[in-house]
Formats: structure tokens, C-alpha cells, sequence
């Protein structure tokens, strides 16, 4: 899963590290450290995450009344990210940035894709910025759109505002060539405890962009609400979707509206993962079908916050008749790769039961064209061929439990990292924080960041790893300024740890580098966590 370099991995942190050097030593003419002179650009490179390699040089392009967006394709992928470049940057810079073939105008701001640039993969891309203009290039549409976030980024803080403001807006001189460590830079949605609307998702994909992020993984099912309609089981949604955690109406998606969900996704280039967790967590369906129990009696909805209580009847055989609509209906819906089967905490499952069942529901998902993707508890059963696992132990967790998941991926099972005393955004900060839980200890902004997935499992080969995920559960959590809250500015890091090289991982510069972002989130109407550890800078 990991990507290859084909780009040299030592000269561009090395750059970057000069850039960010700068930035730190100028004072604008207020005296402040670090904040630049008005109209300085933000130095080449000095973004979240940190691209691979960065050649700051020559005199910074200024947008004008007159720059267009020029394609150098003629493709429709091509076009849409025009689209959407030129509609982020009119509201606030007040400029039309017409959307124009690239030899109908001159300069600008041009998107090319190039059979030449194959080493750049699926999502890297190369931006250049000289006084006459900016030149995006990627190999493929998904590069050409995590450049525009670099280019958005590279731009003041103010580009973000929905009103027209002064500028100027300069973008820095020189080279950006970047492309992904990890493929797999996932973010997850617990919608489960508390139901979200369509639009709220939509609002958490747009943030989730701004930091290259690739996978949304939404937690579709769980003990208190059960949130995609299926068809061969109307009540999954109807009844078992009909409340959440506290009590309140819950929801669910109806067909149409998740395909919504997930064109939205795709058009930021973010693959959409659905998770149905089994064979526990499942209360909501184990209350909507009284068949589906062993003792033929459906429980109450529940709308506390305890785990583990709940199980599919392994033995029973409308279990599979069951498992399979929902994996067919939800594979049918699903465009991307990966089908989440769940498997964890499933106290009240026997081990047995537990392998049992886990034998005969991955063949469903790979019978569908889907690859699994299972909690780590996956690692103690089968996991099926080509199946990921994604780790959620934290660093007390026995060596035990930790070399069950290494060896699974010395095996070939490829694993996804989110330990939870690491990338869980739903930890509280500090004892302080009034939203999120603690089980897994308190995390900071420092703590989350600070670590490397590759050496993050003793034992596990670092090419098992195939990335990084920070989930969001929703115990607490019930509105989008929580999700703010919580996943700011924690998310941007772990989204990093996916995308940047190792080589430029390190704690200083990065504090630097995002507390650039707090204006940008300010803009965006975010309401992070203002953490002591990150120097904050006005701009
Ligand atoms: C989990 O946090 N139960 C995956």
C-alpha cells in the first residue's frame, strides 16, 4: 500500500526546514516574530501537511481583476476542479477568475495533467509560482486537486472568508513537487450514536480536503442507531434509526441521500468507507428483528453508551441471510474499494462464535467486489485475503495484542493506524476539555502528532502499513461545532502523519506550521481548541 518515492527524500525538508527558518526570523513592522510584512506571501512549503519537497525561489505571483483559471486538459475531472478553485477564491478576493481553455488567456493559474508526470502517482502533483503565474501538474485529477489545496493554503489566511477583503494575494515563488507517503488518510464519522445530517457531513468533507484527507469512513451501525436504509430490511433504518444516544429522534440516510454523500466525497476526492459493525454493536438491529436473536425476543432500543452487550446469533442461519442483503444492498451503493465489517468489542460473542462468524462474512463482502476492512480484534480470527485491519490499542496495550497485529501484517494483512490514545479525536484535550471521553487518556495536540506510523507497532513490517485514520466517536459529540472542537486542530496532524515523509516530522516546526492554520480555521467559522501548545498567530 505504501507509495514508492521516485523523488529525493533529503533535499526537500532540508529546503522546507530553511523556508520555515525564515518565516520565524522575519518581524513585520509591528516587531512581532512571525508575522510577516503585509503582503510578504506565506513562505513556499509552510503548510499542513508538510509537502515532500519544497524549492523556494524567484518573485511570488500576485492574483489580479484579471487571472482566469486556465485547463491545460480538456477533461471533465479537470474542469470541475477548476470550478471549484475559482469558487473558493471569488467571494473573498472579489475577482471573476473566469474558467477558461488554457490558450484563451495567458498566465494565471494553469491545471494540466501529464502522461510525462506518472511518477507522480494518484495524488501528487507539482506546483510551480513565478511572477508570471502558477502551473498545476499532476499525473491524474486527485493531484491536481490536493495542488489546490497546497495553492489555497500557500495564500493569507483571508482567502477563506466569504466577503470581499483587501489582499493582495500573493503566492510565493518557486516549486512544490508532493505526493503521499500512505495511500490510506482516512477520517471516521461515528453517525451512529448521534446521528448527522447530510449536510453536516458534507460541511466535515470540506474540512477534511483542506488536509488532503482520501478516506471517509462513516460508522453506519452500532447499539443506538442503525443509519443506512436497506430495503430487504425496512426496519433496519425505520426503527432501529429512530433514536441515538440520550434519547433524541436519531435518523438515517435513505439510498438517495447517502449516494449524495458519497458523489460529495468523491467530488473532494475522498472515497467514502462504510462501516456496518458485527457481529456486536448491534443492538439497533438486533431490535428491529426479534428473528434475528437467538431467543426469537428483539431488546428495547438503547440509548446509553455502554459497549459490548450485544451479538448476532452466530448459530442461526437468517444471521447470513441477513448479513448478506445488507452487504449486497451497501456494496451496491458503494463505489469505493473497501466494505467496514466491524468486529470489535464483541464481548458477548465466544471466541468461537467470533471466528465462526468472521469465516463466513468476509467471503460476502469480497462476493459483493468489496475488500474488508475490520477493527484489529479482525487479527485474532481469519482475516480474510487482502483484508486490512485497523489498529486501535494504545501504547499500554499488552505486547500480546500488539504482536497479534504485527503478525497479521507480516502475514500480508495490511493495517491502518488509529490508536486510540493517539488519533481518537473524540479523547478529551486535558482534564479540562467538556466534550469527548478519557478512556484512553488525555490527548493533546503534541501527543497526537508525535509519532510515527511506521515504528508505531514493534514487529510490524513498516510496508503493512497502509496509513493513518482518525476517528471521531460521537458519544458526546451531537452538532457540528463539536466535531469542530474536537478535531481541531488534532485532525490536520494526523492527516500529516498520512501524507508528509517521515523526514519532515518534527514536533517545533510543526507547531509553527499550524498555528499559521489558526486564522484559516477562524475564517472557515471553526472553532478549534485553542491549545497552549501551538503559538497562535494573528494575522
Ligand atoms: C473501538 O473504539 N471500539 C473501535
Amino acid at each position: 500500500m505504501r507509495q514508492r518515492s521516485t523523488f529525493p527524500r533529503l533535499l526537500g525538508p532540508l529546503l522546507l526546514l530553511a523556508a520555515g527558518l525564515s518565516t520565524l526570523g522575519a518581524a513585520g513592522p509591528t516587531g512581532t516574530p512571525g508575522a510577516p510584512a503585509p503582503g510578504t506571501p506565506r513562505p513556499l512549503g509552510a503548510i499542513v501537511p508538510a509537502p515532500a519537497s519544497v524549492t523556494p525561489g524567484g518573485a511570488p505571483y500576485t492574483l489580479t481583476r484579471a487571472t482566469a483559471v486556465r485547463l491545460g486538459t480538456d477533461d471533465p475531472e479537470t474542469r470541475g476542479i477548476g470550478g471549484y478553485l475559482a469558487a473558493l477564491l471569488r467571494p473573498s478576493t472579489g475577482y471573476p477568475l473566469p474558467v477558461v481553455d488554457a490558450d484563451a488567456a495567458r498566465g494565471g493559474i494553469l491545471l494540466r495533467l501529464s502522461q510525462r508526470s506518472a511518477a507522480l502517482g494518484e495524488e501528487g502533483y507539482e506546483l510551480r509560482a513565478g511572477s508570471g503565474g502558477v502551473t498545476l501538474t499532476a499525473h491524474r485529477p486527485a493531484g491536481l486537486f490536493r495542488g489546490v489545496q497546497t495553492l489555497r493554503q500557500q495564500l493569507p489566511a483571508a482567502v477563506e472568508k466569504r466577503t470581499v477583503q483587501p489582499g493582495p494575494w500573493r503566492i510565493a515563488g518557486g516549486t512544490v513537487t508532493d505526493f503521499p507517503r500512505y495511500a490510506y488518510r482516512g477520517a471516521m464519522l461515528d453517525v451512529s450514536r448521534h446521528f448527522f445530517t447530510v449536510d453536516q457531513v458534507k460541511r466535515y468533507i470540506d474540512q477534511l480536503a483542506l488536509y488532503k484527507v482520501n478516506k471517509l469512513h462513516l460508522h453506519l451501525s452500532d447499539d443506538q442507531g442503525w443509519r443506512i436504509a436497506v430495503d430487504s430490511w425496512p426496519r433496519l433504518a425505520t426503527y432501529g434509526g429512530s433514536t441515538q444516544v440520550g434519547g433524541g429522534p436519531g435518523g438515517h440516510y435513505t439510498k438517495d441521500d447517502y449516494k449524495e454523500i458519497v458523489r460529495y466525497a468523491a467530488s473532494r476526492y475522498q472515497e467514502v468507507v462504510p462501516e456496518i459493525d458485527l457481529p456486536g454493536h448491534t443492538n439497533a438491529a438486533l431490535a428491529s428483528y426479534a428473528e434475528l436473536n437467538c431467543d426469537g425476543v428483539a431488546p428495547p432500543l438503547y440509548t446509553g453508551t455502554n459497549v459490548g452487550f450485544s451479538s448476532l446469533c452466530v448459530p442461526k442461519e437468517i444471521t447470513y441471510a441477513f448479513v448478506d442483503d445488507v452487504i449486497r444492498e451497501l456494496a451496491a451503493l458503494t463505489p469505493g474499494r473497501y466494505l467496514h465489517i466491524g468486529g470489535d468489542e464483541a464481548h458477548s460473542t465466544s471466541h468461537a462464535d467470533y471466528t465462526a462468524f468472521m469465516d463466513r462474512v468476509q467471503p460476502l463482502v469480497a462476493r459483493y467486489g468489496k475488500t474488508v476492512i475490520g477493527w484489529h480484534q479482525l487479527t485474532g480470527a481469519r482475516p480474510a485475503d487482502g483484508a486490512l485491519a485497523q489498529y486501535w490499542g494504545l501504547d499500554r496495550s499488552s505486547a500480546a495484542e500488539k504482536e497479534q497485529v504485527a503478525a497479521a501484517g507480516r502475514n500480508g494483512t495490511g493495517v491502518i493506524l488509529s490508536p486510540a490514545d493517539r488519533a481518537y479525536l473524540d479523547m478529551k484535550y486535558t482534564k479540562d476539555t467538556k466534550l469527548g471521553l478519557a478512556w484512553a487518556g488525555y490527548v493533546e495536540v503534541q501527543r497526537s502528532y508525535d509519532w510515527d506510523p511506521a515504528t508505531l507497532l514493534p514487529g510490524l513490517p513498516p510496508s503493512a502499513v497502509a496509513g493513518v485514520e482518525a476517528p471521531l466517536w460521537t458519544e458526546t459529540i451531537s452538532e457540528s461545532a463539536h466535531i469542530d472542537q474536537m478535531a481541531f486542530p488534532r485532525l490536520p496532524g494526523i492527516a500529516e502523519l498520512g501524507w508528509s515523509p517521515a523526514s519532515t516530522h518534527d514536533w517545533e516546526a510543526y507547531r509553527h506550521r499550524l498555528a499559521a492554520q489558526g486564522p484559516r480555521l477562524d475564517n472557515l467559522g471553526i472553532d478549534f481548541h485553542r491549545s497552549p501548545q501551538v503559538p497562535w498567530a494573528a494575522e
